[in-house]
């Protein structure tokens, strides 16, 4: 394959992306950062010089295995050292499925200032894919606060806890609207001048032609809802797989998620039409994010009818009933295991551990080590990553007493421990929610690093073990990198630990993945060869 070199120069600059003024973390001047386009099988290889000037940085390349490179894999505390201000870093990786991903920082809470950006992998020339269409293009979906990601990640770690509360708006390929004349600070940092301050243009359409969308969220916080007035959308990839079509009215996604759908051009091609994002899960207090599907180049007048107001935030069921209508195109059903080698069933709750507020797995908070797992542990000689010290974190909870609705006041531990698995074995994992401390259930998007899962089953209530493996979906599952667990409900996926290295999974959500709801699955060090140097130089790894 090909070799494509990019050198981003990443660096706070003042920006407008929803007419209000603030520093965003922007790659050779730009917010969002650009599409990266290749073809499967190209290699992939990034400069990254860090003018940050005070804060550190790492690049994560989301849904991209990094078989044989689980260096690469820019997961600052577990693949790698953080890249310091005024530090050079090169990531270099193969794109070896074609599908729509997405890169962002993965160093504390820095994605939420806007480091991120889409990957574009396409199908090499003569290859067929099980669709067809006229025209793409990429639709980046963000939620956006005016508060900087240090006082958000200073205030998650204060005691008491201050929250980062809901999103000043949503973006749409990094635009958005906040309603400069009714906030408080009437006028203060708006800059309705600036040329970022106009509603965006989601594409322009010619009548008849079948466009491919490949969305992807990558909010901090909000599980979205995404519709185009007026025309259905045909879902026919989530995170690099083929699904067997399914024509929805609006698309639910998730943070960390990626579909691409396809719209006709089918409507009166005299008007435009809203395009809007609605937050979905928690009570929608963010204006929905808006921009206008075009039919004709000239028309350059919003649509003259109202945006759509969105389905009902607190619409569970609908959102569980669209997450299990995603299942693989049957001719790209990836054949998968029988049963797995090991099951883990982890519970998700929010603690109060030494007077904090986290979030836990199994009752441990991840705490993200000095020295990053993948060179703890591949280094035996002096066991910098004490198998004794780090007791491995439980592979279940009592779930036969255990009540969802009213969890135990649990106070549970913080601890930077590691679920190490057999290499090749298949591991299957159910997700499981409770209620937070405030009463509510909340939705999160789960992200596995280095792999991608099938999902098996999306469940209401308490997973039981006993009944519950007998709803798995065998037949037809998806795979994916990204699955929802919704409020009250369990999912199950189940992988293949096929790829040598250190791996995180965690709740996609900013906040959460920053207060703990984290584990990490290592397998096959022995088999990783030498690290680079250039991952090294923090903690005991110099
Ligand atoms: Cu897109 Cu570890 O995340
Ligand atoms: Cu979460």
């Amino acid at each position: 394959g090909k070799v494509h070199h990019h050198t981003w120069d990443i660096a706070y600059r003042y920006k407008s992306p929803d007419c209000f003024e603030k520093l965003a973390v922007t790659i050779n001047g730009e917010f969002p950062g650009p599409t990266i386009r290749a073809t499967q099988g190209d290699t992939i290889v990034v400069t990254v010089n860090n003018h940050l000037e005070t804060e550190n940085t790492g690049i994560h390349w989301h849904g991209i295995r990094q078989i044989g490179s689980p260096w690469a894999d820019g997961t600052v505390g577990v693949t790698q050292c953080p890249i310091l201000p005024g530090e050079t870093f090169t990531y270099r990786f193969v794109v070896d499925r074609p599908g729509t991903y997405l890169y962002h920082a993965h160093y504390g809470m820095q994605r939420v200032a806007g480091l991120d950006g889409m990957i574009v992998v396409s199908v090499p020339a003569g290859v067929s894919e099980p669709f067809s269409y006229d025209e793409e293009h990429t639709v980046l979906l963000m939620d956006w606060w005016h508060k900087s990601v240090y006082e958000q990640a200073v205030g998650l770690a204060s005691d008491p806890l201050v929250f980062v509360n809901e999103p000043q708006s949503l973006l749409i390929n990094g635009r958005g609207r906040f309603n400069c004349s009714q906030s408080q600070a009437a006028g203060v940092g708006c800059n309705a001048s600036s040329p970022e301050c106009s509603l965006p243009t989601l594409f322009t359409a010619a009548p008849g032609k079948t466009y491919r969308l490949r969305i992807g969220s990558l909010t901090s916080l909000s599980s979205l809802n995404l519709e185009i007035q007026g025309h259905s959308m045909t879902v026919v990839e989530a995170d690099g797989h083929y699904v067997n079509p399914v024509r929805v009215g609006s698309l639910f996604v998730y943070s960390g998620e990626t579909y691409s759908v396809l719209v006709t051009a089918d409507q009166d091609p005299s008007m435009s039409y809203w395009a809007a994002s609605h937050v979905v899960g928690r009570d929608r207090k963010t204006p929905s994010g808006l921009a206008v599907l075009r039919y004709s180049r000239n028309e350059s007048d919003p649509p003259r009818t109202l945006p759509p107001a969105g389905p009902a935030w607190n619409d569970t069921a609908s959102r569980v009933r669209q997450s299990r209508s995603i299942v693989a195109h049957p001719a790209h059903v990836e054949p998968l295991p029988a049963r797995p080698d090991r099951a883990l069933l982890l519970l998700n709750t929010q603690n109060r551990i030494n007077n904090r507020l986290k979030w836990a797995v199994n009752g441990v908070s991840l705490a993200f080590p000095p020295t990053p797992f993948l060179v703890s542990m591949t280094m035996k000689r002096g066991g910098m990553y004490d198998q004794q010290k780090q007791r491995p974190p439980p592979e279940t909870y009592d779930y036969r007493s255990y009540d969802i609705a009213s969890p135990p006041a649990a106070n549970g531990t913080v601890a930077s421990a590691a679920y190490r698995l057999g290499l090749g074995s298949v591991v299957d994992v159910v997700l499981q929610n409770t209620v937070a401390l405030n009463g509510k259930s909340e939705t999160h998007p789960w992200h596995l690093h280095g792999h991608d899962f099938w999902v098996l089953a999306y469940g209401e209530g308490k997973f039981d073990p006993d009944k519950d493996v007998a709803k798995f979906n065998l037949r037809d599952p998806i795979m994916k990198n990204t699955v929802a667990l919704h409020p009250m409900g369990w999912t199950a996926v189940r992988f293949r630990a096929d790829n040598p290295g250190v791996w995180l999974f965690h709740c996609h959500i900013e906040a959460h993945v920053y207060m703990g709801m984290a584990v990490v699955f290592e397998e096959g060090i022995d088999k990783v060869g030498r690290l680079p140097k250039a991952i090294m130089g923090c903690g005991r790894s110099t």
